[in-house]
């Protein structure tokens, strides 16, 4: 998974610019009056020209190497176990948590450049590989592989990603936050990847590397402070082959660098690079990642998406409000009417009353559920606000990833609390072990299930392996504070009164009446999940494209829009449903209204089975498994709270509409 994927966020509120004005404004958060406020590693880095350098600037201008990974396979590498030129007094920026996570592995490079000092074809380093040579041949063999599957570079410069733009046959610019290491013709003659651009790239079964690099560096001066110093806006790289065929003396033109596909004797590849600077007087420093964003499109599909949530939305909310207001009103007329009256015979859901707050079946599963319900949704929407409020943002990379770990530590309270007490609510006395249950079920399975992908990356040498200390300093956050804290929300929720229900509950079960095909509940469970799933799922496909394709995702104000809109129709088409049912006489009620609304993370599985197969080209046990690995943890998230989002919508309706019904 890659952070590139969620954490990449500028907020971006093209559909509502005030608001985040306003929202700024009301925690007085509002960075544009408050140039002094800038989270670490976030402040802008002056640079000017190296006879001008001061304690205020610097003139050096460092390139990081991120790993590199590929659409034809899950596993990324480490820039290091390429043959690439290494930078050999390594230092890699510091990480964070979520960084490691998900295997970034920033390190630095031997790309040096001086600031606004033009270099054209610069030798890095040179690589000899000999046949005799086991080494060397596994070497060439491990390079051929990454050309083959398709592996791309991810190069960083002042926190920016160096970016690839093409023009299409459309006309249009396609750029990309990475750039190929290389592009091959098969056997048959046919140019695959990167080779389709160029009709230099035309010998069959051969390997073409791109040891060169044309890097073009954008900088914006401002008028404002002074004029010797300038801040970077915009790095783009040019990826291009050349044999050079003398060593010493390279000139950058010439036919390109060659690798055969079979038999090779000796091979030399030497790696160059260029560098320019450009001024930019229109892209300031502050709306720099706006500027690499944009040249990324996909802009459209986002109103679509935002277009298609909302008629679900409208329609379901109208037909809500039509039950509610109509239905419902005329029932409680009814019901109350008669209630004076007696003698008249009881019918619809006021029949159900004696039964309907009878305590679930596994009520103990159930709760548990509801309190990692609840913390999940907490911490989601706190994860959402701070990044559309632009604190998660692009140039802290990895910090999405972190701060929903952190969070979700920390909300172990919550999730105690709610627990324990619907525990109470339905009877159930072990509240030590529903305590525990909360504390440990869940999570233990992803923790177990994200142990096991760790196993195969380390089996295979992959940089997005955790280290061992990682592993312990997750295990020690959820046992150290999240465990205890629910504890916490544990006991003083045993602690605490039970929710009072409205109605009482008969001693003697009433039997429910034989259901009409329509009003089984497992078809109930199955239609009440395609509605929010309807609303959801053109995110979903950009979010998915993010985190597998590597494509960057940014708009965390449409995200956030677009989680509401969902939260709404998963408790509208949970209670819509719940309706129905007491209607028809039908009391269980409580695990049904969790597995209405969870039912979308079976949606949520099929489609990413769907994209397994028809987006990405995948090969490789290792990596199918990793896929799956963490789409299991996705769906649990998405059961989880998804599930306590209807429920709690059912609940509220039920305890709502009994407590107006007159009953004798
Ligand atoms: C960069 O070099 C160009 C040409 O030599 C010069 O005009 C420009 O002022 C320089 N920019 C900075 C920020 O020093
Ligand atoms: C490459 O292979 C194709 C198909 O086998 C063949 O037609 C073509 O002549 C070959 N080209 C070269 C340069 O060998
Ligand atoms: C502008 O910056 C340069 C280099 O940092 C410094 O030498 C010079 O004194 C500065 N000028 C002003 C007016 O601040």
């Amino acid at each position: 998974m890659s952070p590139r994927g969620f954490c990449v966020g500028t907020p971006r509120w093209p559909a509502l610019p005030g608001l985040r004005w306003l929202l700024g404004l009301l925690l007085g958060l509002q960075a544009a009056h408050c140039p002094a406020f800038f989270l670490p590693g976030l402040a802008p880095v002056n640079f000017c020209e190296a006879n001008r350098e001061t304690a205020s600037c610097k003139s050096s201008v460092a390139l990081y190497v991120n790993r590199l990974d590929s659409v034809e396979s899950v596993l990324p590498y480490e820039y290091n176990t390429f043959d690439f030129c290494q930078d050999y007094g390594k230092k890699s920026p510091s990480e964070n948590l979520g960084q490691i996570l998900f295997g970034e592995q920033i390190t630095s490079s031997p790309y040096k450049f001086s600031f606004n000092k033009t270099e054209t074809c610069i030798k890095v380093c040179e690589k000899s590989y000999d046949i005799a040579n086991e080494d060397q041949k596994k070497k060439l063999a491990f390079l051929k592989k990454g050309i083959q599957l398709n592996y791309q570079h991810h190069w960083i410069i002042d926190n920016m990603p160096v970016i690839w733009c093409r023009d299409m046959e459309d006309g249009k610019k396609y750029c990309t936050p990475g750039f190929p290491i290389g592009c091959f013709i098969t056997k048959r003659g046919t140019p695959k990847n990167a080779c389709i651009m160029s009709s230099e790239f035309n010998k069959n079964n051969t390997f073409y590397l791109f040891n060169h690099v044309t890097i073009t560096i954008t900088y914006h001066r401002d008028s404002e402070t002074n004029w010797s110093v300038a801040r970077l806006v915009a790095a783009r790289v040019d990826p291009k082959s050349y044999k050079h065929s003398d060593e010493n003396c390279v000139t950058c033109n010439g036919p390109p660098m060659e690798i055969p596909g079979e038999y090779t004797d000796k091979l030399t590849i030497t790696y160059t690079y260029s560098v320019k600077f450009e001024e930019n007087k229109n892209i300031k420093w502050a709306s720099r990642w706006d500027y690499v964003l944009e040249s990324i499109p996909h802009t459209n599909i986002q109103w679509f998406s935002i277009m298609n949530s909302f008629v679900i939305v409208f329609f379901l909310s109208g037909m809500v409000a039509i039950i509610i207001l109509r239905t419902l009103h005329r029932d409680i007329t009814i019901y109350n009417l008669n209630a004076s009256e007696d003698a008249q015979e009881e019918f619809g859901w006021k029949l159900v009353h004696g039964d309907v707050f009878r305590p679930p079946r596994n009520g103990m599963l159930l709760s548990v559920f509801l309190g990692q319900g609840t913390q999940i949704l907490i911490m989601m929407f706190i994860t959402l606000f701070l990044a559309c409020l632009g604190f998660l943002s692009p140039a802290n990379r990895g910090a999405l990833m972190t701060c929903t770990i952190v969070l979700w530590a920390l909300l172990g309270t919550p999730a105690g609390y709610v627990s324990a007490k619907m525990y109470k609510t339905f009877k159930g006395v072990e509240w030590k072990t529903n305590f525990l249950l909360t504390a440990l079920f869940c999570p233990g399975i992803i923790f177990a299930d994200f142990f096991i992908m760790n196993l195969i990356l380390w089996a295979e040498g992959s940089s997005a392996a955790m280290s061992f200390r990682t592993l312990i300093g997750i295990l020690a956050m959820w046992f150290g504070i999240s465990v205890p804290l629910t504890y916490i929300g544990a006991y003083f929720g045993s602690k605490k009164k039970q929710f009072r229900c409205p109605v009482h509950t008969n001693q003697i079960p009433r039997v429910v009446p034989q259901q009409t095909f329509f009003r089984k509940p497992l078809l109930g469970i199955i239609i009440g999940g395609i509605l929010p799933f309807g609303c959801i799922f053109i995110q979903l496909l950009l979010i998915l494209n993010s985190i597998w394709s590597h494509q960057i995702y940014f708009m965390f104000g449409f995200l956030s829009l677009v989680f509401i809109i969902f939260l709404i129709t998963c408790s509208e088409a949970t209670v819509l449903l719940c309706y129905f049912h007491l209607c028809a006489e039908d009391y269980h009620w409580w695990w049904r209204a969790f597995f209405t609304s969870s039912f979308t993370a079976v949606y949520l599985f099929m489609y990413a089975v769907y994209y397994f197969f028809a987006k990405l080209q995948i090969a490789g046990i290792a990596s199918t498994i990793l896929y799956f690995g963490y789409t299991l943890i996705m769906v649990l998230i998405f059961f989880l709270f998804t599930g306590t989002v209807g429920f709690f919508s059912c609940f509220w309706f039920v305890t709502k509409i009994y407590s107006v019904v007159i009953v004798d």
